[in-house]
């Protein structure tokens, strides 16, 4: 049967929940009143002023007033659409989580795509990371994906997401992008906060400017936690494998298409599923050990600015996305939907890797601002395609009519309900926890630079090539010299020629003085690979 929401209404079908607002062939007010004109107001005479007694013209002007909510704070120009995960049953070793354990179980998704900095209205095609965010409707409940194009990220700690933001986000006084106008602020940070130098090596390939949604990788990011019906668990890194392949633009290609066509990403993800080439991802896991040490081959897996390389942990796939259907209504699906680490179905922990634990903090939070209050889960793109008891009551824009006596538990008044799941309810696996209160990272992150070497070395020599005309692009719109310098001292510590390269495109000396000039030493796991090409 298909899933019915505690309301009454079919999950799937937005249509009948929106017929709310918009049933019968009348015009009325939003009280149901008939109108037999909505082109005039009501005044005192032809052409007299017009009446504070006007309630509909009021009621029309004050809801127009207010059809705007805020943009997300990061991740605001975003494009969505609705589609289908089907399970392979591989992951029944790894996770007892049903929808990716069950063999051919099909479940609905939703999926937005986002660039991370411009606003709601800037362009698609511009250099940024892309968000990749997919709301699974499991039978457990809503599991929330919430990742990127890119498999690390700038910052080892969540405490430093607004620096990168605001050194990232348009310049306070004229609101002029970073992508137009003076890169400093950027710059400023990332050359100072080295940890960046991985992120930023991808943004600056073919990877910051993918050519469509549908040729994009997407990554959790984190390293998961997994844990099978035995109670076995493992450590994992999500990824999206785009069945079309992997493919981006070049430079200038992105450029003409940001003033021709700025919506060129979003056009061409609801042309491709309006003319039925539905979108297709394969979703895969790299499985890593869970023996108490949180690395693998010398990599620290709680630290998100490294990834784990395919050649050492390949990628294990779970099942198949399909991206079948757009929405009806962008302001009610794309704009209102609520993404967040911490909707997890039993089978799927997190780790302690501090950005993380940040992210499971934010996302609620900024939420109840966006969206109004905290009743935002009621909205129809966001509630579960099961059933909720969830004994949250009032508040902003509380849409349901609850029944009882009080929602409090034990309860002898109410029939002692809801009920507890003892069997399959969400338990945190026990993970011991131990340590002295400290503002600190463990010594592996304080290495900045070894995985950047080993993704620049992964690329095929015209890639690199893209890399260092980005650099050089985008650091020569830096109005400050010291900027360009301090980044060229970082980039010494990546690729001597890279950086060579660079420091002539810009028309300045190679840094002198570094104690670490040159190339990074892999370690000889990791040195092994970097021959082997690349996933591009
Ligand atoms: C939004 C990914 C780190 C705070 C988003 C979105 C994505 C995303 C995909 C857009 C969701 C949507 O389409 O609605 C990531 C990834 C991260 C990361 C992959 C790191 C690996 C962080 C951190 C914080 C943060 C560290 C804060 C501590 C936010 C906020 C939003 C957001 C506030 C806006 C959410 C909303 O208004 O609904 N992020 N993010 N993110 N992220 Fe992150």
């Amino acid at each position: 049967p298909e899933p019915v929401s505690p309301t009454g209404v079919k999950t799937g079908d937005l249509g009948a929940v929106d017929s709310r607002a918009q049933s019968g062939n009348h015009l009325t007010t939003a009280q149901g009143l008939r109108l037999p004109d909505t082109d005039h107001s009501l005044k005192a005479g032809e052409r007299g002023p017009t009446l504070l007694e006007d309630f509909h013209l009021r009621e029309k002007i004050t809801h127009f007033d207010h059809e705007r909510i805020p943009e997300r704070v990061v991740h605001a120009r975003g494009a969505a659409a609705h589609g289908v995960f089907t399970s392979y049953g591989t992951g029944a070793s790894i996770t007892r989580a049903g929808f990716l354990a069950e063999k051919g179980k099909e479940t609905e998704v939703f999926v937005r795509f986002s660039t991370v900095l411009g606003s709601k209205g800037s362009a698609d095609t511009v250099r940024d990371t892309r968000g990749f965010a997919t709301k699974f409707y499991t039978d457990e409940g809503n599991f929330d994906l919430v990742g990127n194009n890119m498999p690390v990220f700038f910052i080892q700690d969540g405490i430093k997401f607004p620096d990168i933001i605001h050194a990232g986000k348009p310049q306070p006084d004229r609101e002029i992008p970073q992508a137009q106008s003076a890169h400093d602020t950027f710059w400023d940070f990332v050359s100072l906060h080295t940890e960046a130098t991985h992120h930023v090596f991808w943004n600056m390939s073919d990877r910051g400017i993918p050519r469509s949604f549908r040729t994009m990788e997407g990554f959790g990011v984190h390293t998961f936690r997994l844990v099978n019906a035995a109670g076995e668990s493992h450590l994992v890194k999500f990824h999206w494998k785009p069945v079309a392949g992997v493919h981006s633009l070049v430079w200038e290609e992105a450029q003409i298409a940001a003033g021709v066509d700025p919506d060129f990403h979003r056009r061409d993800l609801a042309d491709a599923i309006e003319a039925g080439a539905f979108l297709e991802w394969d979703l895969g896991v790299q499985v890593l050990p869970d023996d108490g040490t949180e690395t693998f081959e010398g990599i620290d897996l709680l630290d998100p600015t490294k990834f784990v390389p395919e050649e050492l942990a390949p990628v294990q796939l779970l099942g198949r996305l399909a991206l079948n259907r757009n929405p009806t209504n962008y302001f009610a699906e794309t704009e209102q939907v609520a993404f967040h680490t911490g909707h997890l179905v039993p089978g799927i922990e997190v780790t302690n890797d501090p950005l993380m634990q940040a992210r499971m903090f934010s996302y609620l939070d900024t939420q109840l601002t966006r969206l109004g209050g905290p009743n935002f889960s009621q909205l129809p793109i966001n509630r579960p395609h099961v059933p909720v008891n969830d004994m949250l009551r009032d508040g902003m824009h509380q849409t349901a009519i609850h029944t009882g006596v009080a929602p409090y538990r034990p309860n002898s008044l109410d029939g002692g309900l809801p009920a507890v799941d003892l069997e399959n309810g969400y338990v945190q696996t026990p993970r011991r926890i131990e340590g002295n209160a400290v503002r600190a990272n463990p010594l592996s992150f304080e290495d900045h630079f070894t995985q950047a070497a080993l993704f620049y070395r992964s690329l095929t020599p015209l890639e690199q090539a893209h890399i260092a005309e980005a650099f050089t692009f985008e650091l020569g719109k830096c109005f400050e010299q010291s900027i360009k310098e301090r980044e060229l001292t970082v980039l010494a510590q990546v690729d001597a020629d890279l950086c060579a390269t660079v420091a002539a495109g810009l028309g300045l000396p190679m840094p002198t003085g570094l104690t670490e000039v040159g190339e990074v030493e892999l370690s000889p796991a990791l040195s092994q690979i970097v021959e082997v090409p690349g996933p591009i």
